[in-house]
């Protein structure tokens, strides 16, 4: 059964989409079959993929969420063999009002997935910067979530925010919802407040702090102007080895989470 993890965090412009779409990437090059799901209304995962939005105006995420196509329908192939897209556009933002009214609102997103979700080793959901109704629609679907914090001052600013409403979506929506972990992002080993801010995150959170950590590399931010993962663009960068080695270090955590799985005869429920 694949995995479904959703990549978020309310605050804008953290890393989030590029941890998605370079983490995938390497995942599907170590031949996991992986499906990124682009979840916000910006559409950024898809053209960092190269995948032009107003081609799928007609498909996307957006009408799977509300039913009107399957979800096999809309998912499209990337450069990379087992790496796939479920694009989206600024239709998104009307989805998020349009489920404000309907029945089961929170559980849209988990529904589409039924269909296809055992077809995929890693299936990847790139939040918008919100706790609104996609974020909450993402949480509900997911096995796990993964938090991307920028090694900045403030980087804990609205963490509490987002653990709460993990909380809450845990007593009344998906009980079985596990913390994959954070990442530290956009790391500029020669400021001295980014040394202080991974000594911090490391303290206050332990072994859930993934080893690895993303530097701030101008290669990450070009390539998705280009509409490359970083490994198509630049595989040799730091930004690449540093998503590999995310890649690998995820994958070991995931073994060890099905071997509990397989031991307890239950997933591991997290209460923090
Ligand atoms: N490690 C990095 N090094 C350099 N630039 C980066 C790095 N990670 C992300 N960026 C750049 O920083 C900006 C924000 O990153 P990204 O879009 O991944 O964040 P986000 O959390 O998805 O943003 P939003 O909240 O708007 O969805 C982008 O321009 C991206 O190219
Ligand atoms: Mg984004």
């Amino acid at each position: 059964m694949g995995r479904v993890i959703a990549v978020t965090n309310q605050k804008g412009g953290v890393g989030k989409t590029t941890t998605t779409v370079n983490l995938a990437a390497a995942l599907a090059v170590a031949e996991r079959k992986t499906l990124i799901l682009d979840l916000d209304p910006q559409g950024n995962a898809s053209s960092a993929l190269g995948v032009s939005k107003e081609a799928f105006a007609e498909k996307n995420l957006y009408h799977a969420i509300i039913g009107l196509v399957p979800m096999s329908q809309i998912i499209q192939p990337t450069e990379i063999d087992s790496l796939f897209v479920a694009p989206s556009n600024n239709d998104l933002t009307g989805a998020e009002i349009e489920l404000v009214s309907s029945f089961a609102r929170e559980n849209k997103l988990k529904a589409a997935l039924a269909e296809i979700r055992n077809q995929y080793d890693y299936i990847f959901i790139d939040c918008p910067p919100s706790l609104g109704l996609l974020t909450v629609n993402a949480l509900t679907a997911s096995d796990s979530f993964l938090v991307p914090l920028q090694c900045e001052y403030f980087a804990l600013e609205g963490l509490s925010q987002l653990l709460n409403t993990v909380g809450l979506i845990r007593q009344n929506l998906n009980p079985a919802l596990q913390d994959e972990g954070i990442v530290l992002t956009m790391y500029d080993g020669r400021n001295n407040l980014a040394n202080e801010v991974v000594r911090e995150v490391r303290t206050h959170f332990g072994s859930k702090v993934f080893e690895t950590i993303i530097p701030r590399n101008v290669r990450l931010s070009e390539c998705s102007s280009f509409g490359k993962p970083i490994l198509l663009y630049d595989i040799d960068s730091k930004g690449s080895v540093a998503y590999l080695s995310l890649a690998k270090e995820l994958i070991a955590r995931t073994m060890s989470s099905q071997q509990r799985t397989t031991t307890s005869g239950s997933p591991e429920v997290n209460t923090n």
